[in-house]
C-alpha cells in the first residue's frame, strides 16, 4: 500500500472521484430516457434534431436538447450536424424489449433519502431492510433487471441443459414452484412455456406479489398461481417437480434453512433450479469481476441489507454465494447431485441444477 502523497497525481485521483458522481447523475439522465419514452420515440425518428424527437416524444424541446446533449456526452447517443440516433448497441439494449439485452429498467428510480437514512442506521444497528421495506420500486427495479435475461435464458437454455426436466414438465401433473417469485417474470413465463403444468409462485412481499399478479392476469393463465409465503411455508406448496429460486438465497437471513426447507419440498427426482451471482469468495478473486463496485452498493443498500433484516442475519450479501458455498449447503442437506450451468451472455449468474 502506498502512503505518500503524491501531488502529480491529485488531478486525476480527483477526476477519479468525480466520475463516481457522474454515474449516479447521469443514471438519473437515462432514467428519465425511460420514464418519458425518449429512447422509444429517438429510435422512431432518428437520425433526428432535438425539434423532432420533441415533437415525436410530445415534451419541451429546450429540455429535450439539453437531454440529448447529456446523452451524446454519455456516448449513448451519437450526433452528426444537428441529427441525433443512438449508437446501434444502445438501441438494441435500451429499445429492444425481446432482446436478453434490454436494460432501461436498471436506471432507477434512483435510491430515496430514507433509504439512505435507513441504511445509515442500520450501520448503527447492524440491522437492514427487507426487499419489500424499499417500497414498489424496489421489486419494479428489480424485475426490470432480472427479466430480459430470464425470459431469453430460462426455458431454452437453463432448463433445456436440466437432464430430461422439460419432458417432465411437459407431460401433465408436474408441478412447478417458484419460491421468491418476485414480481413474477418466471412464474408467468414457467406457467405458459408448461401449460400441463401447475405453477405456484410464492413471495412473502404483498407489493411484490401485486405485479405479480398484474403481470398474471395480463397474460390470462388458468394454471398459475401466487401466494404470499417464505421457505418456511414451503411444505405446503410441495412436493415440487421443479423448484425454482432466482436471485434469492444470498438475500436470506437464514440460508441454510431454506436450503433445509427446499430439500423437504421437492419430489424425490425433482429438479431444484438456482440462480445466484457469480461471487467468487474473497475480496481478491472478486477484484476481477466486472462491475464490482456496482455489485458491492447493491449489495449495501439491497442484497445484504436483507441478509441482515433479521438480527444475527447471515448477511451474505450479492456476492457472497459463490460455487463452493451453495455447494457445501446443499450436500449438508443431502442434496448428492450439484451441476453449476453457465450461460454464454449472461455475465451475472450461475445457473445450478440441484438433485437427490
Ligand atoms: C432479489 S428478489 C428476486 C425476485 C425474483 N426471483 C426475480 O428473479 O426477479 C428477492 C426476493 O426474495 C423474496 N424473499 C425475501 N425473503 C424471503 C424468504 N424468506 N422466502 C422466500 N422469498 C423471500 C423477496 O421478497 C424478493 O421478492
Amino acid at each position: 500500500m502506498r502512503t505518500e502523497f503524491d501531488p502529480d497525481r491529485l488531478p486525476l485521483a480527483i477526476l477519479e472521484l468525480f466520475r463516481i458522481k457522474q454515474g449516479e447523475m447521469v443514471s438519473a439522465l437515462m432514467h428519465l430516457g425511460a420514464r418519458l419514452e425518449l429512447w422509444d420515440a429517438l429510435s422512431g425518428c432518428e437520425p433526428c434534431t432535438s425539434d423532432e424527437l420533441a415533437e415525436a416524444a410530445g415534451l419541451r424541446e429546450r429540455w429535450v436538447r439539453e437531454w440529448l446533449h447529456g446523452m451524446v456526452a454519455a456516448g449513448v447517443v451519437q450526433h452528426d450536424d444537428g441529427r441525433f440516433a443512438l449508437t446501434p448497441e444502445a438501441r438494441v439494449a435500451l429499445t429492444d424489449r425481446g432482446h436478453w439485452a434490454y436494460m432501461p429498467g436498471v436506471y432507477g428510480p434512483p435510491l430515496t433519502h430514507r433509504e439512505i437514512e435507513r441504511t445509515a442506521e442500520a450501520f448503527r444497528t447492524g440491522v437492514g431492510m427487507t426487499w419489500d421495506e424499499h417500497g414498489d420500486h424496489a421489486c419494479h427495479m428489480q424485475c426490470a433487471m432480472s427479466a430480459a435475461r430470464q425470459e431469453s435464458f430460462l426455458v431454452p437454455e437453463v432448463l433445456a441443459a436440466f437432464d430430461g426436466a422439460t419432458d417432465r414438465l411437459q407431460a401433465g401433473g408436474a408441478r412447478i414452484v417458484d419460491v421468491g417469485c418476485g414480481s413474477g417474470v418466471a412464474a408467468r413465463l414457467l406457467a405458459s412455456s408448461f401449460p400441463a403444468a401447475e405453477v405456484v409462485g410464492i413471495d412473502p412481499s404483498e407489493r411484490a406479489l401485486a405485479a405479480a399478479r398484474a403481470r398474471a392476469q395480463e397474460a390470462d393463465l388458468d394454471n398459475l398461481t401466487l401466494e404470499q409465503g417464505t421457505f418456511d411455508d414451503l411444505d405446503r406448496f410441495g412436493p415440487a417437480d421443479l423448484l425454482v429460486t432466482l436471485d434469492v438465497l444470498h438475500d436470506l437471513p437464514r440460508p441454510q434453512q431454506a436450503v433445509a426447507a427446499a430439500a423437504r419440498s421437492l419430489a424425490p427426482d425433482g429438479w431444484w433450479l438456482v440462480a445466484d451471482i457469480k461471487g467468487r469468495g474473497d475480496l481478491e478473486s472478486n477484484l476481477k469481476i466486472p462491475l464490482l463496485p456496482y455489485m458491492y452498493a447493491m449489495s449495501v443498500f439491497y442484497c445484504m441489507s436483507s441478509g441482515l433484516s433479521e438480527p444475527d442475519g447471515e448477511g451474505l450479501g450479492t456476492l457472497g454465494l459463490h460455487p463452493a458455498r451453495l455447494e457445501e449447503m446443499v450436500r449438508n442437506e443431502g442434496f448428492t447431485r450439484f451441476t453449476p450451468h453457465e450461460v454464454e451472455q449472461d455475465p451475472t449468474n450461475w445457473y445450478y441444477e440441484i438433485r437427490r
